[in-house]
């Protein structure tokens, strides 16, 4: 992993982790919420506490994300061996130092409310605003440059491609939570990995076990003007697939997304699956069938009893799973009819995520 990469984990993270040493040589480990500004790791404590004391002492700062464990028996059916975590991690070692500029702290503060309160909900931080002018000034604001840092990723490399391939097949098989990220996430550091045959496409595409969400706009790109979406906008789109258990899809030889359908499931009774799109110089290839069905295969999906969808014109399609018709479904022993709530959320003022 390069250092960018081990920066973005940093900058990404939740929370990092923080080691340093008091004058008396006790050692101190924080769990902080941190970002990253101008190429350092800062965050903020109160001007009495204990990270005062450690300020000009050597400090390690590291963040991990942990992709998937893996049990013995995916290697070995009988030797038991300690599980494995897969995981990226970033280290930086450097000196825990005081931010005094005024303008940096209150870029600091900005950049923590940002990430940690994106739905904003307070006054815009500006260094000699009145709210903010005299806590600015007292808050203790600290910082880790990030210039030593290593990343480390733990995601299989030492394995053989055609182990890694097998990892992914298990991981898929297993299907807990995380495991069609994991699959992705291995593939994407082990391109030499052959693709796992589930994740194989009509020619010169590749089926996607988890498409991630940076790609929720490109998803509403794809399903723009569908009949059945009627006025439901881009945004709102791309927050229903980002919300979805599971959104699979097919990529072309340049990686881009060419197809893609999601499913909402409770993973025991019932599973919908919707918005089922094939770019349209990429349709009547197999991919349309090709991600239903990895949607049906999903995790997610595949122990639901009952998966739904509607349909105008492509029933041909949903057939060759066995989905039948509303009318030709066998009678239930009692009379009920579907029913729908249709609410004005914008009149609401609720904003999807
Ligand atoms: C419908 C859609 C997803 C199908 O994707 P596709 O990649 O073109 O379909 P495939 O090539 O995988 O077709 C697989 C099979 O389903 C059949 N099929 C595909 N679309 C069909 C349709 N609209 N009606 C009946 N059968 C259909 C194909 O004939 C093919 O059968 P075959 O293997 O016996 O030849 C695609 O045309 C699309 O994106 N359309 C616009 C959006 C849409 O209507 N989505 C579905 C909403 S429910």
């Amino acid at each position: 992993m390069g250092d960018n990469e081990a920066r973005a984990l940093v900058a990404a993270a939740n929370v990092i982790h923080l080691a340093s040493v008091k004058p008396d040589g006790t050692p101190l480990l924080r769990t902080l919420n941190a970002v990253v500004v101008d190429g350092a790791v800062c965050f903020h404590g109160a001007p009495a506490g204990e990270k005062v004391e450690a300020l000009g002492r050597p400090t390690v700062v590291s963040a991990e994300r942990v992709i998937a464990s893996i049990p013995s028996y995916f290697l070995d059916p009988e030797r038991a061996c300690p599980a494995t975590t897969l995981y990226l991690s970033a280290e930086a070692h450097g000196t825990l130092e005081e931010v005094t500029d005024a303008r940096i702290k209150a870029r600091v503060i900005d950049a923590l409310m940002a990430k940690y309160q994106p739905e904003g909900g307070h006054v815009p931080i500006a260094v000699d605003h009145p709210l903010y002018a005299k806590p600015i000034r007292g808050l203790l604001v600290a910082q880790v440059r990030l210039d030593r840092i290593d990343g480390k990723a733990k995601v299989a490399q030492n394995r053989t491609p055609e182990e890694r391939s097998r990892l992914c097949e298990k991981l898929w098989q297993r299907g807990g939570p995380g495991d069609a990220d994991a699959v992705e996430t291995i593939l994407a550091l082990n391109p030499d990995t052959p693709l796992p045959s589930f994740l194989q496409g009509p020619e010169n595409t590749r089926l996607v076990a988890s498409v991630p969400p940076t790609e929720a706009d490109r998803a509403a790109q794809l399903l723009d003007g569908a009949y059945w979406n009627g006025d439901i906008s881009r945004a709102e789109l791309a927050a229903a697939h980002r919300g979805s258990q599971a959104w699979v899809g097919a990529r072309d030889t340049n990686g881009t997304l060419v197809a893609t359908t999601r499913a909402l499931s409770d993973a025991a009774k019932h599973a919908w699956i919707y918005d089922v799109m094939v770019a349209p110089e990429w349709r009547n290839r197999g991919l349309g069938f090709a991600v239903v069905k990895l949607a049906l295969e999903h995790p997610a999906v595949r122990t639901a009893r009952k998966v739904h969808l509607g349909t105008r014109d492509a029933h041909g399609l949903y057939r060759k799973f066995g989905f039948i018709d509303e009318s030709e479904m066998p009678p239930r022993g009692y009379t009920s009819s579907t029913m729908h709530l249709t609410r004005p959320v914008h009149s609401l003022g609720i904003t999807p995520r």
